[in-house]
């Protein structure tokens, strides 16, 4: 008869020790049992990077990586990036469940009309160097915003965690789009409330000297699309960072900015932006043989490939190449996409990528469509940000809930020097 447990031999002692399994996981402090001596502090799980190692429960999203599935709440990224909006996903994502017509109503209202930031947010960030990284603007940013909002840090009172979270939300795109007017040396443009989400980011990137600014429609919704698509992703680097913060009880706002420094690096959602790098170095799709004898012989990585989870095609890769036509038709052909599909088109099929389950990731086309839209290469992490915001609360706020969950604190295996007395400087 099967039986939900696993059975451990220590050979250090012959003694063994039955633990229970649940969800197909054993919990790794009923490893501490495991001792040679009854004053040994007990075993640990050594997992480096978190390769095997969950930290929490979650019913917010869904991968399987082999088979290459994402689905939010049950709902699978497809259907949604078909058939709803980012603010509909947003509240999914946040509140377990899609939106009754009224409640979407109440909900679109709330965002929409709170996209202002304090005056003080906009001087703030004029004192940024006209060549300031819009990413490292938009991070600082965000974590000055706690000083905006001091009842922020009364994370206890859920009303309270709703009002930040919906003017994080809100006001995000409007410090995003800030920071673009600002490395374009452009005023900044203030929200406009009655365009949608996407609408209005467009807005305050573009507009000029029209009185009302009209939205390109099919711009609009391929944009809201990538929002739909980069909402969430379970425990990756960003949203780690974003429990780890918040498990000290720090602000929303504090906690959020640790999670985009973290989005920002080259290896996370800094990738679409060395993606588009790496495209513009190779140039022409006849350089392209050479770049990937270079990747093979380990002198670099293909960017916007591989994945900790996925070890199939990323589904929303392919979403975003589908769209790619459609922001094509309007803005032009990205001359770049022939080197990219030219070098997806070697990656799957020779064998260092094949052995290694290396496919395109999120990043590999989603840059190739920004350029295409406009956006300087640097808007890139930034525009992964706008939208990551709500996975991050919602991860955040299930972290907050979770009576399992504690302060984060890793153990280490330490290697180093045994007890040693001090040598005075002269006996060196
Ligand atoms: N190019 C070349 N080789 C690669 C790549 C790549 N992009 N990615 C992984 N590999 C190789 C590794 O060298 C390793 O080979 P080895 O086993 O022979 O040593 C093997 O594939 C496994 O890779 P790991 O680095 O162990 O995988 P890990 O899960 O730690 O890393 C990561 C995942 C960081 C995404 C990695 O694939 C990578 O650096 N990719 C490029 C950056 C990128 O696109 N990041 C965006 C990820 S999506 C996101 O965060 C939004």
């Amino acid at each position: 008869m099967s039986k939900d447990t696993v059975t451990i031999t220590d050979n250090r002692t012959g003694k063994t020790y039955e633990l229970p399994i649940t969800n197909d996981t054993i919990n790794a402090i009923d490893l501490r049992q495991i001792k040679v001596n009854p004053d040994d502090f007990g075993m640990l799980s050594y997992d480096p990077a978190f390769k095997n190692t969950a930290s929490t429960e979650s019913t917010i999203t869904y991968i399987d990586g082999d088979k290459g599935i994402l689905r939010y709440r049950g709902y699978p990224i497809e259907q949604l990036a078909e058939d709803s909006n980012y603010l509909e996903v947003a509240y999914l994502i946040l509140n377990g469940e899609l939106p009754t017509e009224t409640a979407y109503a109440e909900w679109e209202y709330e965002i929409l009309h709170h996209t202002f930031v304090h005056e003080n947010i906009k001087r703030f960030m004029q004192h940024f160097r006209y060549d300031a990284h819009p990413m490292g603007m938009f991070i600082a940013t965000v974590a000055a915003m706690s000083t905006f909002y001091p009842e922020c840090r009364n994370i206890a009172d859920p009303h309270n965690r709703e009002i930040q979270i919906m003017r994080l939300i809100a006001k995000v795109p409007t410090v995003a789009a800030f920071s673009y007017r600002h490395i374009r040396g452009l005023p900044y443009v203030y929200p406009d409330n009655d365009l949608s989400y996407a609408g209005n980011f467009l807005n305050m990137l573009d507009k000029m000297t029209e009185v009302n600014y009209k939205p390109n429609p099919v711009l609009e919704r391929a944009l809201d699309v990538l929002f739909i698509l980069h909402a969430d992703h379970e425990q990756n680097c960003g949203t780690a960072a974003m429990r780890v913060i918040g498990s000290s009880q720090a602000d929303p706002y504090t906690a959020m900015a640790g999670a985009a420094a973290a989005l920002f690096g080259p290896l996370h959602g800094g990738a679409n932006e060395k993606v588009l790098r790496m495209l513009l170095e190779i140039g022409d799709v006849k350089n392209v043989p050479a770049f990937m004898e270079g990747v093979k012989n380990r002198e670099r990585l293909l960017m916007g490939f591989g994945h900790r989870v996925y070890k199939n095609y990323d589904p929303r890769a392919k979403i975003i190449k589908r769209i790619a036509d459609e922001v094509f038709e309007v803005k032009g052909r990205n001359p770049l996409l022939d080197v990219a599909l030219e070098l997806e088109r070697i990656a799957l099929e020779d064998d260092f990528f094949v052995e290694r389950n290396l496919y395109p990731n999120v990043d590999f086309y989603s840059g190739i469509i920004y350029q295409a839209m406009g956006f300087p290469i640097s808007m890139f992490p930034v525009l992964f940000a706008i939208p990551r915001t709500v996975g991050w609360l919602a991860q955040w706020q299930e972290m907050l809930a979770d009576p399992a969950q504690k302060i984060a604190r890793p153990r280490q295996v330490y290697l180093g020097y045994d007890e040693r007395d001090f040598v005075p400087m002269a006996n060196r």
